[in-house]
């Protein structure tokens, strides 16, 4: 890869502006045969809590006409096994390394973020204030805007690394919360999780997913992200990442066009798993088509004033 695709976002060097998106990606080991993870711009953690949660129970996934549901519930082996098992190996491996935290009440984020301070290998920590599948914390710090203030501007005061609030698009308004969070002082917004959706088992006359209702993904909310990302970015100043459907190349090019400065690739692993790979050699291959030298000409241009 050329340096046409690297980007410095919050203090960080990324080699390339494509992530893999929390939650379909591990911590990098279930894929490594296909991506090593030093190759992706930045691997984005599974979302990890304190202790370890062991998820939602009965059906977890369940495929949709352009997408997927899932309820998977934020199972995850919890924050030591993180920095025992799987951290020292990603730093082996030379890779970015963006921690997803996950917590129930505002205490356990607070208390996270405070150990992280510790562990250079984290490049910066994604604060899921947005998952749509776990009775507490998740979506309900992030749909009010006070709320997510008072959230980000307490993990603000207690870490310097780079926070990225990880946004709902189960809002009315996600310029709002967008702004709560940017004046909360985070370096950086991610959108989109995914969005709440369910789908009913006819045969057996009840909902298909054991937590009922799950969160919808892939290139059925495509347009919903591109959408909020275009609103997002045209306000905030700090960078926005793009999430949600991306499948391909071209998929990509529409958000860093719609304003983001980075993007993650989440459902698309589960079809390909080489998908990042191949998003990147797309977006290079379009540059130099375009005759632009660097991904960061681009960001934006669908709605800033083009140069003649
Ligand atoms: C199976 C699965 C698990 C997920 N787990 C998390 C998670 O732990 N934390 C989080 O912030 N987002 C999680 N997400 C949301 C994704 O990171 C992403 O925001 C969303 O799926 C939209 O992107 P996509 O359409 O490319 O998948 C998960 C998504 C899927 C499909």
């Amino acid at each position: 890869m050329s340096d046409k695709l690297a980007v410095s976002l919050f203090g960080v060097d990324f080699n390339n502006p494509v992530f893999s998106a929390s939650g379909t990606f591990g911590y990098g080991r279930d894929y490594a045969d296909f991506i090593p993870p030093g190759k992706i711009g930045a691997v984005v953690t599974k979302g990890t809590s304190l202790t370890e949660w062991t998820g939602n129970h009965g059906h977890r996934v369940f495929e949709t006409a352009a997408g997927m549901l899932n309820s998977i519930g934020l199972q995850n082996p919890g924050f030591d096994h993180f920095v025992t098992e799987d951290l020292p190996w990603l730093v082996e491996q030379n890779a970015k390394v963006i921690l997803n935290v996950a917590g129930k009440t505002a205490d356990d984020y607070v208390a996270m973020v405070e150990k992280c301070q510790q562990y250079s290998g984290i490049h910066a920590l994604e604060i899921n204030i947005s998952c749509p599948n776990v009775k507490k914390g998740g979506m309900a710090f992030g749909t009010n805007p006070e709320v997510a203030y008072d959230l980000l501007a307490k993990l603000r005061r207690v870490s310097d690394k780079p926070l990225i609030a990880k946004l709902s698009p189960n809002v009315t308004d996600i310029v709002q919360i967008a702004k709560s969070v940017e004046e909360a002082g985070v370096d950086a917004v991610s959108l989109i999780n995914t969005l709440t959706g369910m789908a009913i088992d006819v045969d057996r006359m009840e909902p298909v997913l054991g937590n009922k209702i799950g969160g919808l993904s892939g290139p059925a909310i495509r347009p919903v992200a591109v959408r909020m990302v275009w609103q997002v970015s045209q306000v905030l100043k700090i960078p926005v990442i793009g999430i949600g459907g991306i499948m391909n190349g071209r998929d990509a090019l529409e958000f860093f066009l719609a304003g983001a400065s980075a993007v993650q690739v989440g459902t698309a692993m589960f079809v390909n798993p080489l998908a990042p790979l191949q998003i990147m050699r797309d977006i290079e291959d379009y540059l130099a088509d375009k005759g632009f030298s660097s991904i960061q000409d681009i960001v934006g241009l669908a709605w800033k004033e083009k140069k003649q």
